[in-house]
């Protein structure tokens, strides 16, 4: 990610109008208005950050509204949450050729800046990266899920906790994951709640 500090938009708003086209595309897009952008509460604590946008996606141009997406509904109302208090976004905002999972060179400086954009515009306490590429961003070393899974992680550039967990397509296929990735959305309130009584406290 890059090293600013700050956003340079005013708001979502600004950034995504800016950001309708990358060039160049490593997917070779050209229409305008291909992109999937982020969406839900602009103040969110708790940001969601999947991998990029399927058919369903696609086609109605918003984030997880296929059954991947419809998990995470399921799961958020298990745990007392409801989607419209999270922000939801990707890594990649334009589904990748036949859905494939995006290589690590079509992953652009262009798309992380515009995540990072996203990011230091929301200001959440908490990030729960949802798979391995939405995890990998963070990392300078390659990393596997398994080793970092359901741990929480402090960065300060964007200062932000973050918490890997389960991409939700991964846990339709392996309904014995299922429980992690509950257990890892609720970790994510409960930290962020904490945060933010820690903040409230210390500003008396
Ligand atoms: N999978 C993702 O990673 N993102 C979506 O928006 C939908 C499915």
């Amino acid at each position: 990610m890059s090293t600013a500090t700050s956003p340079r938009f005013k708001n979502l708003q600004e950034l995504y109008n800016a950001a309708r086209i990358c060039m160049p595309c490593p997917f070779g897009k050209t229409e305008k208005d291909h992109k999937v952008f982020g969406e839900g509460d602009p103040s969110a604590l708790v940001m969601l950050i999947g991998e990029a946008p399927g058919a369903e996606e696609d086609r109605l141009k918003r984030p997880f509204v296929g059954r991947s997406g419809k998990l995470i509904d399921t799961l958020l109302h298990a745990s007392g949450h409801v989607r419209s208090e999270v922000f939801i976004t990707n890594v990649v905002k334009c589904r990748p050729p036949g859905n494939r999972t995006p290589l690590p060179n079509e992953i652009t400086d262009n798309m992380k800046a515009l995540l990072k954009e996203e990011i230091m515009l929301i200001k959440p306490k908490v990030i729960c990266t949802l798979g391995s590429v939405a995890t990998q961003i963070f990392f300078k070393e390659p990393i596997a899920i398994s080793q970092v899974r359901g741990k929480p992680i402090r960065f300060i550039n964007p200062n932000v906790v973050v918490i890997p967990t389960f991409h939700p397509a991964y846990v339709l296929r392996n309904q014995k994951a299922e429980i992690l990735l509950s257990s890892d959305l609720k970790l994510a309130f409960e930290l962020a709640e904490n945060t933010q009584t820690e903040m409230s406290n210390s500003a008396l």
